[in-house]
């Protein structure tokens, strides 16, 4: 088995020079969990049973052995290929699967007090790969988008979540990556919590009038599904690094992916079917998750920081990558903001025709929001909240909120 950490010492001392920029990287990836603002603190959500239909991969899936590593692994990076996709609805071998569910998270209440009938809130769901700590810059706070949308007088409360799964929300045995953590459960759990955000049944705090749900990559394709399905759950809808499968999206043969509990020992209680980048893969990680302006010591602890993607998220509509999941119209009546960055491979990065096929996104898909909009960020790979844009971006976010009254999504920050 090899570890992650001693990767660590080898990466650090051939990717940071000793200048005084890389102190607070050594310092962040020292300390675990990472520091929290004063107005932040770590909770727990217990949602109780949760009942999803999701696929019986296990019984449909006759060809794939999965007690086999090998197998698993095949079966897993074909579901990396954009080209595949099987509506999922097809499918007529239908599981109902019911687990008890508690999902962990980070909650930051405003830096200054908000009256009641102002109290919202934004939902933050992580991508693929990633846990809670991507909406907190990995723990770096002035990447912090979680702590910038709390900050100042139009200060709102932020809840970044771990997707059950991943993080800290599993429970005392991990869920089965296969049959249980596939996107309608996933969507059954964000719907539970935003129902119990609106009304006051979460056991922490108080009701919220206006939730907003922010998700990047495959968070964000959660919260599709979830406006499509649950209409009514959220107010505002942003989703980042929405895949829409083109031309420069990776090839599966560039994503070098692993069974996680070979790569390190924090996931040795993992069964097969969870995946993070084998050991070797920093560079292709870099390559698929980073572009234009980024601190390259970012995307080294992001690599060390990784969490996993499970068999069932990757594979539940044959490919999670593929474009053609996009493709109704949403009932959904709020505000939508589409945003990806230039160099995002697995939402952009196609030039003018990503302008074009974002836009295309809010014609298509949100026929019937209030408002949406759509902008594509300069210099930017596609996890743009750990790039320099980032930073400015929360540094946009604090100056609106610093003069308070309502700056209305991230869209019209960022424009
Ligand atoms: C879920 O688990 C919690 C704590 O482990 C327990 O208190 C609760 O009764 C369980 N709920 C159900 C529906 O089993
Ligand atoms: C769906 O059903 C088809 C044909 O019955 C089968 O070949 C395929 O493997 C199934 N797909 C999934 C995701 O279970
Ligand atoms: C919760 O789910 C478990 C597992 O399916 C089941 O055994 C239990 O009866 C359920 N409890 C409730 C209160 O629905
Ligand atoms: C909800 O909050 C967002 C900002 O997060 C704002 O743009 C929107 O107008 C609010 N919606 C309602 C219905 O209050």
């Amino acid at each position: 088995m090899t570890c992650r950490i001693a990767l660590l010492f080898g990466a650090l001392f051939f990717a940071l020079p000793s200048t005084a920029r890389n102190t607070e990287l050594r310092k962040t990836t020292s300390r675990v969990p990472p520091v929290l603002a004063p107005n932040c603190r770590y909770v727990q959500i217990p949602l109780g049973n949760i009942s999803a239909d999701n696929v019986d991969f296990r019984r449909t899936r006759r060809n794939v052995d999965f007690n086999s590593p090998k197998d698993v692994t095949k079966f897993f990076s074909s579901c990396l290929d954009p080209q595949m996709y099987e509506d999922p609805d097809d499918n007529t071998t239908k599981l109902i699967v019911e687990r008890n569910v508690t999902i962990h998270g980070i909650l930051c209440r405003p830096e200054r007090p908000v009256a009641a009938q102002d109290r919202r809130i934004h939902l933050m769901v992580h991508d693929a790969t990633y846990d809670k700590s991507m909406w907190h810059g990995l723990g770096i706070l002035e990447y912090s988008l979680a702590d910038a949308l709390a900050s100042g007088l139009g200060g709102s409360y932020t809840l970044a979540i771990d997707l059950w799964g991943h993080g800290d929300s599993h429970g005392p045995t991990y869920p089965d990556p296969w049959q249980v953590l596939q996107p309608p459960f996933h969507v059954e759990v964000l719907h539970e919590l935003a129902v119990r955000l609106r009304t006051n049944q979460h056991g922490l705090w108080m009701a919220f009038k206006n939730v907003t749900y922010v998700g990047h990559g495959f968070g964000a394709q959660l919260g599709s599904y979830l406006i499509e399905d649950f209409p009514n759950d959220v107010d505002a809808f942003v989703g980042t690094g929405l895949p829409t499968g083109s031309k420069m999206t990776p090839r599966p043969s560039e994503w070098m992916f692993a069974p996680a509990h070979s790569t390190d020992p924090k996931y040795q209680d993992q069964p097969l079917g969870y995946f993070t980048g084998a050991v070797t893969s920093f560079l292709d990680r870099r390559n698929i998750l980073y572009g234009g302006i980024y601190d390259d010591d970012l995307a080294v602890l992001d690599f060390l920081s990784q969490d996993t993607i499970t068999g069932g998220e990757a594979c539940w509509s044959g490919s999670y990558l593929s474009s053609e999941w996009l493709g109704s119209a949403f009932s959904f009546k709020g505000q939508a903001c589409i945003v990806a960055g230039e160099y995002d491979r697995i939402a952009c990065a196609d030039g003018p025709e990503c302008k074009e096929r974002l836009r295309g996104v809010c014609s298509k898909v949100f026929p019937d929001a209030s408002s949406c909009k759509s902008n594509v960020l300069g210099s930017t790979g596609h996890a743009w909240m750990l790039h320099r844009i980032g930073v400015k971006l929360a540094n946009s976010v604090r100056s609106a909120s610093a003069l308070g009254g309502s700056w209305g999504n991230l869209c019209s920050v960022i424009s």
